[in-house]
């Protein structure tokens, strides 16, 4: 199975990157599902019912948040409802809507997509690693699931390298998101997961990760907020990463992808 994974979209410019990027890449490589992760696409600030379905039009299976998940008000009915649309697994029970959940491709392959929230220089939040543990466990692959996916927001790359090798055997893919910023460092660990510390985000990147940079900048050299944080709208990249997958769920193949904007681009080279 081939699956498509793309990170935070920031704002205005990240939606309409996904619009202009992601239909041809999901048939041109063939993707049988596509995972996007949607917390900044209202200006930078969660996401509205009209920017989710935005995401969905575009090619997205299934939308995952993060830190940013209920900035938009409306998120907290939106999520009630949407089964496509995944919060964190550990934020507190009180939370509307689900972390994990098992999705059908169109081809009629079970997917489950996880998403967690890190700790390491981020707000206290409930365990991410338990909570990962607990969704994996009650669907393993191989057996009720043909794949298996977790959007692993977080700040710190240790901490996103650690989920990695927790989750090893269990999972198809570990990706972390959150820092806007594509790492390389994308592989296959020993056991069949494949991982990459962050996806990077969809948007302009020629930003302080996805914010025009003045005030950013201003914020760095004075210490003195003189305005609020504007997301960047230039020439928008879509970021991520693409996987193949075995009977198992494990990872044959993994690449990073990076098209449009001013980031250097690079793209899945599948077998056929
Ligand atoms: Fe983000
Ligand atoms: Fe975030």
């Amino acid at each position: 199975m081939r699956i498509l994974f793309l990170g935070d979209v920031m704002g205005r410019c990240g939606r309409e990157g996904v619009s202009r990027y992601l239909p041809d890449l999901r048939r041109d490589y063939q993707f049988d599902f596509v995972i996007v992760n949607g917390e900044n696409a209202s200006h930078g600030r969660g996401l509205t019912e009209k920017h989710y379905r935005d995401l969905l039009e575009a090619g997205a299976d299934v939308v995952t948040l993060g830190d940013h998940a209920f900035d938009q008000r409306e998120t907290l009915g939106v999520i009630a409802r949407e089964e496509t649309l995944l919060r964190p697994i550990n934020m507190t029970n009180s939370a509307p809507g689900r972390g994990s959940m098992m999705y059908e491709s169109q081809g009629g392959q079970r997917v489950l997509v996880i998403n967690a929230l890190g700790r390491v220089f981020m707000n206290p939040i409930n365990d991410p690693f338990a909570a990962v543990d607990e969704a994996l466990n009650g669907c393993p692959m191989g057996d009720v699931a043909d794949a298996a996916i977790v959007d692993f927001h977080a700040e710190a790359t240790s901490e996103m390298q650690g989920m990695g090798h927790f989750c090893d055997g269990r999972a198809s893919l570990v990706v972390g998101t959150h820092t806007h910023i594509p790492t390389a460092d994308h592989r296959v660990l020993a056991g069949g997961t494949a991982i990459m510390s962050d996806a990077g985000m969809c948007g302009d990147y020629d930003s302080v990760i996805g914010m025009q940079a003045e005030e950013p900048v201003n914020r760095f050299t004075t210490g003195i907020p003189k305005e609020r944080f504007t997301p960047a709208e230039g020439n928008p990249s879509v970021c991520g990463v693409a996987i193949e997958t075995n009977g198992a769920g494990l990872c044959t193949y993994v690449a990073p992808v990076r098209v449009g904007g001013s980031i250097s681009e690079a793209l899945p080279e599948y077998d056929c």
